[in-house]
């Protein structure tokens, strides 16, 4: 039997795809080895959102090389997002890679490692969305469930919508189907993922539109799905259907991840996202005034070309403002291709990196202050496993997204109640609820 070793890094989407190779690979007959040096098959899933992850990978590769030159009969594979942004570069540079292809072509992939001749070929098409493929769930009563593709927008600074293609949806139908699926095999919880997930359903044929809202209102009707999540929205499509759907449909979860960027509207303009920071700030006021208790979290790019000081103070009054439960914080990190990368006014490294300071201590003070909302409150726990800081405790997850370690016992994938005792800007405590019996 052959072996694979398969390493991912990026976002959830990456995540998945993962999964998904993963089950390919099953059904093609190969085992997973947790050691790169025993594998047959060394596979990157990788990710180029910032130069910080190339490098990460880069690193990995090197062994690769190695493992390659001792056997070379071992095929290395490379994936992803970096993959399709470097194209047939790949081999010139990484002479040792014998197969190389993009997020598009994953469905593809039992295709081209069964091919006859498997050397320094590159596979960069974006297919039309996948049909259902075999996956191998990390967890078994946690699923993504993708419902779309690609991503229309044309942010400055994103490698994303040349590495990922342009947006598809998946038919409503399908995804309802995939669900169901799931849920019948003990899965509680779905995050839906797309690039824009609430663009949703724009592309599909007249006949079957479905809007982002009426597709949560399915995922809600299926039996068994207690838990929905999704990621990522866009703020210039998030609409009131959406919010309100969180008020209405049980299984929504409260929390919105609703990315910023940035607080100027100038600079907004320059990263091309549509919305300025009004119009940012009316969304926030409608999840507000619909969904109160709803945890908000979002991402943050600072140190974007030709930002000002004053501009960046904007980023952080909307900080102030707004009060996030948590926040992804980036240092802008030019991309190749993208508009972003040839802006005259790139800011040094120091001026980043000392805004990114200023910009953690207002998330991390704000996020502490957000979560003590949680003390005292008995909230209702996913359980996750047991905890990574302290093995006497379990770890699990709020519907609002927090992590909680309690002293309790419950198995993964119970659902249990927690009173919480202490919260920091990361992470809730407590105590399980101890069931009264009945009788
Ligand atoms: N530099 C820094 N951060 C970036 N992001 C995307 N592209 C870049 C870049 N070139 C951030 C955005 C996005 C998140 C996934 O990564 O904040 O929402
Ligand atoms: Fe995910 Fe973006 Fe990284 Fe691709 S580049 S893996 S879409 S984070």
């Amino acid at each position: 039997m052959k072996t694979y070793n398969l390493t991912t890094f990026g976002c959830q989407m990456n995540e998945h795809d993962s999964e998904r190779m993963k089950g390919m690979l099953d059904s093609l007959g190969y085992r997973e080895t947790p050691s790169r040096e025993q594998a047959d098959l060394i596979l990157f899933n990788t990710c180029s959102i910032r130069e910080s992850a190339d490098n990460r990978f880069i690193g990995h590769l090197g062994e690769a090389k190695r493992l390659k030159t001792e056997d070379p009969s071992r095929i290395v594979g490379v994936g992803g997002c970096w993959s399709q942004s470097m194209k047939e570069r790949v081999f010139e540079q990484f002479p040792f890679v014998d197969v190389a292809f993009g997020p598009g072509q994953i469905p593809r992939l039992a295709e081209f490692l069964t091919s006859d001749s498997l050397s320094a070929q590159g596979y960069f098409e974006f297919e039309s969305f996948p049909g259902h493929l075999p996956m191998k769930r990390a967890r078994e009563f946690q699923a993504w469930v993708q419902v779309s593709v690609g991503c229309n927008c044309r942010c400055a600074y994103c490698i994303v919508p040349s590495t990922r293609g342009r947006e598809v949806s998946r038919g409503a139908e399908d995804v309802i189907a995939e669900i169901e699926r799931v849920a019948a095999d003990g899965v509680r919880e779905v995050t839906l993922l797309g690039q824009n997930v609430n663009s949703y359903g724009r592309d599909l044929p007249r006949g079957s539109k479905c809007t982002f809202a009426e597709l949560l209102a399915m995922v809600d009707a299926v039996e068994g799905i207690d838990r929905i999540r999704y990621t990522s929205p866009h703020p210039k499509d998030m609409r009131e259907d959406v919010v309100r759907a969180h008020a209405q449909l049980p299984s929504l979860c409260e929390h919105i991840h609703l990315p910023l960027q940035a607080g100027s509207s100038r600079i907004l303009k320059a990263m091309k996202r549509t919305y300025d920071r009004g119009r940012y700030l009316d969304r926030v006021a409608l999840i507000r005034e619909l969904v109160p208790d709803c945890s908000l979290t979002t991402d943050i790019i600072v140190g974007f070309p030709g930002e000002t000081e004053a501009e960046f103070a904007e980023t952080l009054e909307v900080v102030e403002q707004v009060r996030y439960d948590s926040a992804f914080t980036f240092i802008f990190s030019p991309r190749r291709g993208t508009a972003a990368a040839d802006y005259p006014d790139q800011l040094p490294h120091a001026v980043k990196r000392e805004r990114m300071e200023r910009l953690v201590e207002a998330v991390q003070r704000i996020a502490a202050e957000r979560a003590q909302r949680f003390v005292g409150r008995t909230m209702e726990v996913l359980v996750e496993g047991p905890s990574r800081t302290d093995p006497a405790r379990v770890r699990g997850r709020t519907r609002h997204n927090k992590a909680v370690n309690f002293v309790g016992s419950a198995a993964p994938g119970e659902f249990t109640h927690v009173e919480i005792e202490s919260a920091t800007s990361q992470t809730l405590a407590g105590s399980a609820r101890v069931a009264t019996p009945v009788g």
